[in-house]
């Protein structure tokens, strides 16, 4: 028999239906809530309220678990290129030889953008963040392609516009960090890798050879997958209430790339190296800071510590911890931020507060420590996140119009002044 929930108000009893996903999670489905009860739920930040259904990825907070249509994310990141991996999360399954390579061959036509939009990275001031940059950049490319601004078109239009966006985005990525050394842009390459051609435009210089070592281009691929999707986190979940008013997808991907920018979400990748840095121009006193971390009366966090669904361990930071490792040492890179974040994860693990809390490393503890030792710059940090999520954000906002999702539009209880009448400026 199927589960049912009962409510009373009122002394009325309402029965709303259980629905069980696939992985066993239950939900009251309270879609009807308001018409039967005239109440609302109230839930800030969404803690506990399912905004859909979904088929995308599965995660497990209390068992550190995270999965992309099925597959566990540590075979993915062992295995698998960053390329193969939107394919699945985007279509669904893994690409046949086939599929990998139309999806490949078209991805590589588009890498070019605009030789307008060059005009637009010379109007930023060279401090300009890089996100910043990307977002509007992003955006952009709306009013060069005026045809996308329907986002119901066919199937191969759909296509075409996601396809242009998982080309250019490494390109409008590499361009935004390239402007801001005022040093010249690189075209794309289009015999090199998806990762490749990033770092080639990132670094390669027309006055010189350009050779990467494999073991970064691999590291990147990891990351990139690490990254690739995690549900409807806070950046995906404004894809998906922006796309719901049927604004277009580069519209839709810009404000998932300003939710992504904040500090509590993608950002924190730059704020951990820049903790780390300042723990160690300070002395590296690793105690005080932790210290700092749960005074209450300082605002000072422990950034890459703590997430909203992970409460045990978070399984991204558990593979991103020994490919650093790893990293640092293929490179011969011996960087004293390593030790201190190593420092600082033992003695907030053991402490008190954090165990109470529930408080772990997160996937962004060390991916700045390898980002760092690739030679990326700090305020690339969370571009390099957006690189990795845009497969996901896709594919979020591909299931939500499929689904033929209606408009995302929460309630509130409002809880100000109840009426008052206007009073003329000189009798305030
Ligand atoms: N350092 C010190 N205390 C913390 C931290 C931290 N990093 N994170 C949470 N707390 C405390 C917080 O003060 C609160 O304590 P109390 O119950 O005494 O008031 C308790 O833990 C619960 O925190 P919360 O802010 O209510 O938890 P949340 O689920 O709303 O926030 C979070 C999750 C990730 C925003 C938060 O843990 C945080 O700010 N972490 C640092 C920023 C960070 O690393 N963000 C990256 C998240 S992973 C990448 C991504 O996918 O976005």
């Amino acid at each position: 028999m199927s589960e049912i929930a009962k409510i009373e108000l009122g002394g009325k009893v309402f029965e709303f239906p259980v629905i069980t996903g696939t992985e066993n999670e239950k939900a009251i489905d309270i879609s009807n809530l308001r018409q039967d009860t005239g109440y609302i739920t109230l839930d800030t930040g969404y803690k506990n309220t399912g905004a859909t259904t979904s088929a995308i990825t599965f995660l497990d907070g209390e068992e550190g678990i995270l999965k992309y249509r099925g597959y566990g994310i540590e075979e993915l990141a062992e295995k698998a290129t960053f390329i193969e991996v939107a394919y699945l999360l985007i279509y669904g399954n893994l690409p046949t030889q086939d599929q990998l390579n139309q999806f490949r061959d078209s991805i590589t036509k588009h890498t070019l953008v605009h030789e307008d939009m060059k005009q637009f990275f010379e109007a930023y001031p060279a401090k300009a963040h890089p996100m910043g940059v990307l977002a509007s950049m992003v955006c952009s490319l709306s009013t060069f392609y005026p045809e996308s601004l329907d986002p119901h078109r066919s199937a191969e239009a759909k296509n075409l516009t996601i396809h242009r966006l998982i080309a250019k985005l490494p390109t409008l990525a590499a361009w935004a960090y390239k402007n801001s050394t005022r040093h010249p842009f690189m075209y794309p390459k289009n015999e090199f890798d998806y990762c490749k051609n990033f770092l080639y435009m990132m670094f390669a210089m027309p006055t010189e050879d350009f050779n990467v070592d494999p073991v970064v281009v691999d590291a990147l691929n990891k990351l990139l997958i690490l990254h690739a999707d995690h549900e409807q986190n806070c950046s995906t979940s404004t894809v998906r209430i922006v796309g719901s008013s049927q604004a277009n997808l580069y519209a839709t991907i810009s404000a998932g790339i300003s939710a992504l920018w904040g500090p509590l979400h993608g950002g924190a990748n730059q704020e951990v190296i820049e903790m780390l840095e300042k723990i160690h121009n300070d002395g590296g006193d690793v105690d005080k800071w932790v210290a700092k971390a749960k005074d209450k009366d300082d605002s000072f966090r422990l950034m890459g510590f703590g997430h909203r669904v992970y409460k045990n361990f978070d399984p991204r930071a558990k593979i991103i911890k020994k490919a650093c490792d790893d990293i640092l040492e293929k490179l011969g890179v011996n960087d004293p931020l390593l030790a201190i974040a190593k420092r600082l994860e033992q003695v907030a693990l053991e402490d008190e507060y954090f165990k109470a809390r529930n408080l772990y490393p997160n996937v962004d503890f060390y991916s700045g420590i390898i980002y760092k030792a690739i030679g990326i710059p700090t305020e690339m940090f969370t571009v390099m996140f957006a690189l990795g999520r845009l497969p996901g954000w896709i594919a979020q906002w591909k299931e939500m119009t499929e689904n033929k999702e209606p408009i995302g539009r929460p309630r509130q209880i409002y809880t100000g002044e109840v009426l008052r009448t206007y009073v003329p400026i000189e009798k305030r």
